[in-house]
């Protein structure tokens, strides 16, 4: 198969990404991502219940969408049809739920007027979230095969040139799918559209199951969808992710403070930041932690990096730990550092990391099976892990790894601060092999993909 890949030119302001391709058998589109991973609603015998759809884009059926959930609650099902839309346009609390199911194939869509959801939104103070609606309760599922849409396009323009974690940032916008307080809560089939920030976040909550889900933030304008993450979580445990086709501009699957156990087995993401664990440590005094998670089976295509843990450093931050973590199967192409083990967030200098360290203990990480190829932007340097002298770092382990460099040169594994091996050679930032490798940094189309893909 012939492909010709670009990376995202490192060093140079303006980058190129052109005419690249996917792996053969891996879906190019949500189209193909069914085709390959269908999806069919199963006969339900639940009670059904039904409402009015709107008529336009402005005829806001927030009020009939209540009505509905609170009637099909304590065992029935809201059913909503494909071809028919249904505009909200108000903030709704659906914490009330028991046992509800919503059978989506129709689309739920989000009005765009900014100004009214930034003053009328919920709130949730980790990261100043603001969110249209608020999910709870027990037992609940969401499936079919319509579409959750957050018109995100009005917010993305308005935002541009915004970042989200400057403390003096103004501009709030909603998740799209926000879940609290839940137990048994269940989303599948449906696609996830345009959220104009992360597309959703789960607070308080256990047993929790994503599967079969498309999540797309495009733009249609030269304002990117920024922050858009897939899945981000707070105080959450037992998270199931199973087929999930990702593209977006932010993080991929990125639990943040307090997750433990969790399983994602096959995913695509492309042009995400990565599959993330944390950030964590962000908040002063605040203990944080992720455990006991195993992502599989993924492929990540054109975007920053691939398998990434990151904790916060910098005066006034957190403390806790990231243990137990396996990063196995994974697919990159197009990835800046395949494998980042960043221990200097959020946008500080050096000279800052090293004088208020991370306090987040790294333990228990394996990089298993890793194949395809970096973009450049770091030259031969593909895998990159920074420890904190001020926390515990140990048994990071790397096996089968190979990830080569487009740039011709012998890939090299940076490590600073690591206690122990790491089971493949790796040399640290200042070494002159670290330094030759960054400094060669290339423009040329990436390595021909191996056919079949490896899994
Ligand atoms: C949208 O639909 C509502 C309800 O049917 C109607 O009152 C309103 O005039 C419509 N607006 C437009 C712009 O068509
Ligand atoms: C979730 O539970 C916490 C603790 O019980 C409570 O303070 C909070 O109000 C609940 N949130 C909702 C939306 O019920
Ligand atoms: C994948 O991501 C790249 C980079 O963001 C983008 O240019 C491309 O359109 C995306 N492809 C698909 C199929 O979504
Ligand atoms: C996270 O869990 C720790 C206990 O391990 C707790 O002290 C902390 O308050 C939790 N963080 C949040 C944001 O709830
Ligand atoms: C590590 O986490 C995985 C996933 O939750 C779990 O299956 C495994 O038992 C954990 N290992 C240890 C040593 O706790
Ligand atoms: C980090 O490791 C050190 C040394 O084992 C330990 O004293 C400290 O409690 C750990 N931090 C957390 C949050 O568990
Ligand atoms: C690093 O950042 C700090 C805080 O913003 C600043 O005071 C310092 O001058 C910076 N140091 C360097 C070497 O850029
Ligand atoms: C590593 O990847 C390269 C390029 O895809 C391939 O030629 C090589 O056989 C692989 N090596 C191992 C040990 O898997
Ligand atoms: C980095 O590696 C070089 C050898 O390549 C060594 O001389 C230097 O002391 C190392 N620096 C640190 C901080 O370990």
């Amino acid at each position: 198969m012939k492909l010709s890949i670009f990376a995202l030119l490192a060093g140079a302001a303006t980058s190129v990404l052109a005419d690249w391709e996917f792996p053969a058998g891996v879906p190019r589109s949500v189209d193909e991502f069914r085709a390959r991973h269908p999806y069919h609603s199963k006969r339900t015998c639940r009670r059904k219940v039904t409402i009015r759809a709107s008529s336009n884009d402005t005829d806001d059926v927030s009020d009939e969408f209540l009505k509905g959930l609170q009637e099909a609650n304590n065992g029935g099902t809201l059913w909503m049809p494909k071809g028919s839309t249904y505009v909200i346009g108000k903030p709704l609390d659906l914490t009330f739920l028991n046992n509800v199911h919503v059978r989506l194939d129709g689309e739920i869509k989000f009005t765009d007027d900014t100004p009214y959801w930034q003053e009328h939104a919920f709130r949730h103070p980790f990261q100043n979230s603001i969110m249209f609606w608020k999910w709870g309760g027990k037992d609940i599922k969401i499936e079919g095969s319509g579409t959750l849409n957050g018109n995100g396009q009005r917010w993305w323009n308005e935002f541009d040139g915004g970042e989200i974690l400057n403390g003096d940032n103004a501009y709030l916008r909603p998740i799209l799918f926000y879940v609290e307080n839940a137990t048994r809560f269940s989303l599948e089939g449906v696609h996830l559209k345009d959220s104009p920030c992360w597309t959703t976040f789960w607070v308080t909550s256990q047993d929790i199951s994503l599967k079969n889900l498309a999540c797309t933030a495009e733009s249609k304008t030269t304002s990117l969808p920024k922050n858009t993450d897939f899945f981000d979580s707070l105080n959450v445990k037992n998270v199931e992710v199973e087929k999930v086709w990702v593209n977006i501009g932010d993080d991929c699957f990125s639990p943040k403070t307090n997750l433990t156990n969790a399983h994602v087995n096959t995913m695509y993401c492309n042009g995400t930041h990565g599959q993330s664990m944390g950030s964590i440590g962000q908040y002063a005094g605040e203990k944080s932690i992720i455990e006991d998670v195993v992502v599989e089976n993924v492929w990540m295509l054109n975007g920053q990096h691939a398998a990434r843990l990151k904790s916060w450093a910098g005066p006034n931050v957190g403390y806790g730990y990231i243990n137990n973590i396996t990063f196995r199967n994974f697919y990159g192409a197009n990835n800046e550092y395949t494998a980042f083990l960043d221990s200097c967030y959020f946008n500080i200098n050096a000279s800052t990391c090293a004088q208020y360290p991370s306090q987040v203990n790294i333990t228990n990480i394996l990089f298993e099976n890793f194949q395809g190829y970096s973009s450049g932007k770091y030259g031969d340097a593909v895998a990159r892990l920074t420890c904190s002298p001020a926390a515990v770092c140990e048994n990071i382990k790397f096996k089968d790894f190979n990830i080569t460099s487009p740039c011709g040169g012998k890939p090299v594994v940076i490590c600073d601060g690591i206690g122990g091996d790491i089971g493949i050679p790796c040399v640290n930032s200042t070494s002159p092999e670290a330094t030759a490798a960054l400094k060669h940094k290339c423009t040329t189309a990436m390595a021909v993909l191996p056919t079949p893909t490896p899994w």
